[in-house]
């Protein structure tokens, strides 16, 4: 049995440990050749690279963030005759199966191309920890521990200077990393794309906590939020309007606009501080890299049993198979009755 591996979207801690589970468990017990397609589906659509993944490729990767295998957001379905190069490609390397990894725009890719007669197996993952149909996706911790550092270490800082801080961490569609590392920060507001941003109840939260004594304020925003408007939401804040191949316009700048706002509002000096692609940087977290070899292992697993166009999944503790295309339900976001916990500490 040949087996393709992918790794597809924006990168995330993690990846490497996911690789290196399949490598280790495909080669020493399952006796599959394990291949590395490189740069996600784009590999597979320009016919390469592909090479084998021996043991020594993946020895003590797990530590290390990024993909060995590169990545990119290439949509097949974007390109002409896409299906048709992908097969002609798996032909060419006699791949019998291929094991994605990747958030909700890989896996759907990875659903369709089930459809299509392709034997397929998703990973699901992304720090924004939104797709649907797993608890949780890897990535996460090690982006809301990243966050959570910086949040403390802009805290000495706004309380030196008596300064409003807003600290933009990422988050499309979901506030997750913002609420996570919001809560564990101690953040004075949190604000996500969930729920419109109220601009007069934030700045009475900070007059009102400026009264009190309590001299700057700690704000979470996430990259998506929005300002409420006329019943409705303002625009999103754009770094980039370009759409790439699945739809997505890169946001930033939240953080700098509410900034603006609230100095003009109340006075007091603000200032931000927008985290970016630092939440995906670097190592990932001990939570991750266990994940990440847990959903490895499993997928090679579904391989064994052939149990083509299912994804691994987290459901409360354990690791389990579940339809590709649970991925492509709603996107999972914070509910009424979990942003209830951080609105305790809010003001
Ligand atoms: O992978 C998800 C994500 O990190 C989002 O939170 C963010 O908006 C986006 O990717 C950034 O993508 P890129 O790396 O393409 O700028």
């Amino acid at each position: 049995m040949n087996v393709g591996v992918l790794t597809g979207g924006g990168d995330c801690p993690g990846l490497n440990a996911v690789i290196r589970a399949i490598v280790y468990k495909g080669l020493n017990q399952y006796k599959y050749n394990i291949m590395g397609i490189y740069e996600g589906w784009k590999g597979l659509l320009e016919g390469g690279p592909i090479a084998p993944l021996t043991i020594e490729d993946v020895v003590g990767i797990q530590v290390r963030g990024g993909t060995i295998l590169k990545t990119s957001r290439t949509n097949p379905f974007k390109h002409k005759k896409g299906i048709e190069l992908i097969k002609k490609t798996l032909k060419k390397y006699k791949l019998d199966a291929v094991i994605a990894i990747g958030g909700e725009d890989t896996l759907g890719v990875a659903a369709r191309l089930h459809q299509e007669g392709i034997k397929v197996i998703g990973v699901p993952k992304t720090i924004d920890n939104d797709v649907a149909g797993t608890d949780q996706t890897f990535g996460f911790d090690t982006a809301v521990n990243i966050a959570t550092e910086a949040i403390d270490r802009l805290r000495s800082t706004a309380e030196a200077h008596n300064r409003v801080f807003l600290v933009e961490v990422m988050g499309r569609h979901a506030g997750w990393i913002a609420v996570q590392s919001g809560i564990a920060g101690g953040a004075h507001m949190i604000l996500v794309p969930e729920y419109p941003i109220d601009v007069d109840k934030l700045v009475t939260g900070i007059v009102k906590r400026h009264a009190r004594g309590e001299e700057y304020s700690l704000i979470v925003v996430a990259e998506g939020a929005r300002l409420k408007k006329d019943g409705g939401q303002s625009d999103y804040i754009l770094q980039e309007p370009e759409k790439d191949e699945f739809g997505h316009v890169r946001l930033g700048g939240i953080a700098y606009i509410l900034a603006k706002i609230i100095e003009e509002k109340t006075g007091f000096e603000c200032r931000n501080a927008i985290l970016g692609h630092i939440q995906r940087g670097g190592k990932p977290t001990a939570f991750d890299r266990v994940l990440s070899t847990r959903y490895g292992i499993h997928a090679i697993d579904l391989i064994k049993q052939k149990k083509f166009g299912q994804m691994v999944a987290l459901r409360g503790t354990k690791i389990v198979g579940t339809p590709l295309v649970s991925a492509m339900k709603k996107a999972k976001t914070i509910d009424k009755e979990y942003y209830k916990i951080a609105e305790v500490f809010f003001g």
